[in-house]
């Protein structure tokens, strides 16, 4: 939540932060706002609520002097509403010192009541002006040292945060600081970037650094220093940005959501790629951990929203292939509810962002009660995965619609490889049943073409249809349970109408109260040729709810004609087998949300109050 942007360098910054925050702005969209020191020393500061065009606008009409040296920033807000008072950057120190925040500053409350009473006054309800404030009066009490003062003021912060600020009378610096929030630096050549991810500065660079827990950085344009709260040096870790700025870009596709949908069966071979080798499954990172996945005698999976749903995909994996028992849970309520784990306990984290709180602390908490710890993630340099103790990439690209779709396939083929592999260590599969998973695993993805090329216009075309519908159930069994979960988010994040997923079975322990004629229920049907008994007896809740007057939209294997006299309406699928046919029942619900969203005139990348990254708890 909040995206930042720093830059110095030789040239003029007001485009390079604008064109940063652009890649940012799924992070938050309430304001957006920048600062630079202009070729006359001063500070120059422009911001407004509302998404980063009524900026673009407004710097537009009424232009600002530009400079080498500049912060900007997209909120999303925390304290205080979205107005322009609240928007970042936040000025002190008489206007020559700009601070802009991601996170929240937990004692800011006592910390303001301190600088009011030392005379200092607010123009905003937010914290982050506080800690500009704070940081201000530093400055003037150390005689100008922005870095020390920068350090002091960060040391005296709770909470979690990422702040950068720059001052008027040091041209050519930006000082940047992270707790518990990201911040990562790009190299360029004599110009270097600040940003909240790699997304802000990579049409300039892919060379990044990594910064650390509690780290300091300032960047000129010759050089980067990184030094821990006490100011001392501390090493940082080089990475290479592996994807280009275009696959940042909407291209021609009218939404990012409908590139990312497209994307799904690269964002699954893409995962897989080089990850099998003689029908067995071979991941570097997971090398040197076969004692530790023949010692665990439990898995908990933590993540959450779409995250979590995957996770739940997962633990079917798991718990068939490898044999062990498999909780999932989600990341917020796992923290707080003094959880029984150990040594023996294997924690996965799933976070396409990498970023999310709820997650992150998660993670630092079963480590602290000795857990071990791996992440599945889509992000190169994000906190979760520097604070465990293994990661597995997903490479689903970069995700930039608040709505997750690619990275929920992605994330789930990484926990089939991940099951596969667990499954050879232990010795729970033979040999020759994990070749033939891994061989159905590579099809998915000509499955998934196969789903977007023959079904996405007629679905979409349904979608059109039920635009004045007021709410949708979704049902399924097994990983149709997850998947079903799953539609009713999509449905619920862009389109702003009403939807429950329920387990099938759960249906007449209360749910079936909901259905009345005309209810449309979308229904996760299993291969009537590879789970037979769970098609029958999914077909048996589709009968009790078409009984009641539902409108029944099954999605179904292509071919099983059980479904036909009982739905409305059959979005198909190929055939896959029982585990496998997540990856393929979740495209038209995916599309569905996106058709329904985008029929409704709604902006399906940026719905309303969220965004993509959740950096509070
Ligand atoms: O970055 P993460 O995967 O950790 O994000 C977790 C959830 O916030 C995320 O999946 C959210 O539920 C999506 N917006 C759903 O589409």
């Amino acid at each position: 939540m909040c995206g930042i942007v720093g830059y110095v360098g030789p040239r003029d910054s007001q485009a390079i932060l604008l064109a940063g925050l652009a890649r940012l702005e799924y992070r938050g969209y309430d304001s957006a706002g920048i600062a630079v020191i202009d070729a006359d020393g001063d500070l120059e500061l422009r911001k407004r609520a509302g998404k980063l065009a009524v900026l673009r606008d407004d710097l537009q009409a009424h232009p600002m002097p530009d400079g080498t040296t500049g912060i900007g920033h997209t909120r999303w807000a925390t304290h205080g509403g979205p107005t322009d008072a609240n928007a970042h950057p936040h000025l002190a120190d008489d206007d020559k010192l700009a601070v802009i925040h991601n996170g929240i500053v937990e004692n800011y409350a006592d910390l303001k009541a301190g600088l009011l009473s030392d005379g200092y006054t607010f123009l905003s309800e937010t914290d982050t002006e506080v800690a500009a404030v704070l940081l201000g009066h530093e400055y003037r009490a150390n005689g100008g040292d922005l870095e020390g003062a920068f350090r002091t003021t960060v040391s005296r912060l709770e909470g979690a945060f990422t702040l950068l600020a720059l001052h008027e009378d040091h041209p050519g610096l930006v000082v940047g600081a992270r707790r518990n929030s990201p911040l990562v630096i790009g190299l360029g050549e004599g110009e270097n970037f600040l940003g909240s991810d790699v997304a802000a500065f990579v049409e300039h660079t892919r060379n990044a650094l990594a910064i650390g827990q509690d780290q300091i950085v300032a960047i000129t344009p010759a050089a980067v220093t990184v030094t821990d709260f006490d100011g001392d040096p501390v090493e940082v870790e080089p990475f290479e940005v592996t994807w280009d700025a275009a696959a940042a870009e909407k291209g021609g596709w009218s939404s990012f959501m409908a590139k990312e949908v497209s994307e799904e069966p690269e964002a699954v071979a893409n995962t897989i790629r080089g990850r099998i080798r003689d029908g067995a499954v071979a991941i570097p990172e997971l090398d040197g951990l076969d004692d530790l996945f023949r010692d665990i005698t439990r898995i908990i999976v933590i993540a959450a929203g779409t995250a979590a749903y995957a996770g739940m995909v997962g633990k079917y994996a798991l718990e068939q292939w490898a044999r062990i028992p498999v909780d999932v849970e989600l990341a917020h309520e796992f923290h707080y509810r003094d959880p029984v784990i150990g040594p023996n306990t294997l924690v996965v984290s799933i976070s396409q962002s990498g970023e999310t709180m709820d997650t992150l602390m998660a993670v630092k908490y079963a480590r602290e009660k000795g857990a071990r710890t791996l992440s599945i993630c889509n992000t190169q340099g994000a906190t979760i995965p520097r604070e465990s103790d293994a990661i597995v990439y997903t490479h689903a690209g970069p995700e930039v619609a608040v709505a997750s779709t690619k990275a929920f396939v992605a994330q789930i083929t990484a926990q089939y490889l991940l099951a596969l592999h667990i499954a050879a260590v232990r010795g729970t599969l033979p040999a020759n049943e994990i070749a033939d998973s891994l061989r159905e695993l590579e099809a998915i993805p000509a499955k998934i073409q196969h789903i977007l090329d023959t079904e996405q216009e007629r679905i979409e075309q349904f979608a059109h249809w039920m635009a004045d519908t007021r709410s949708v159930l979704f049902l399924g069994r097994h990983v149709g349970y997850p998947i079903a979960l799953e539609g009713a988010l999509k449905l619920k994040e862009i389109s702003y109408i009403h939807a429950e997923g329920f387990a099938a079975g759960e249906l007449k322990h209360g749910p079936i109260a909901l259905i009345e004629p005309g209810q449309p229920v979308f229904v996760i049907v299993p291969s009537p040729r590879e789970a037979a008994l769970l098609h029958s007896k999914v077909i048996s809740n589709i009968r009790e709810i078409h009984a009641r007057g539902a409108r029944v939209i099954a999605v179904a294997e292509e071919g099983d004609a059980a479904v036909l006299p009982i739905s409305d309406e059959v979005l198909h699928v190929p055939i896959a087998g029982p585990i496998f046919q997540a990856l393929l029942t979740v495209v038209p619900l995916h599309i569905f949300a996106m058709g329904l969203a985008t029929a409704k005139g709604l902006d399906v990348d940026q719905p309303r109050n969220l965004a993509k990254s959740v950096t509070v708890e």
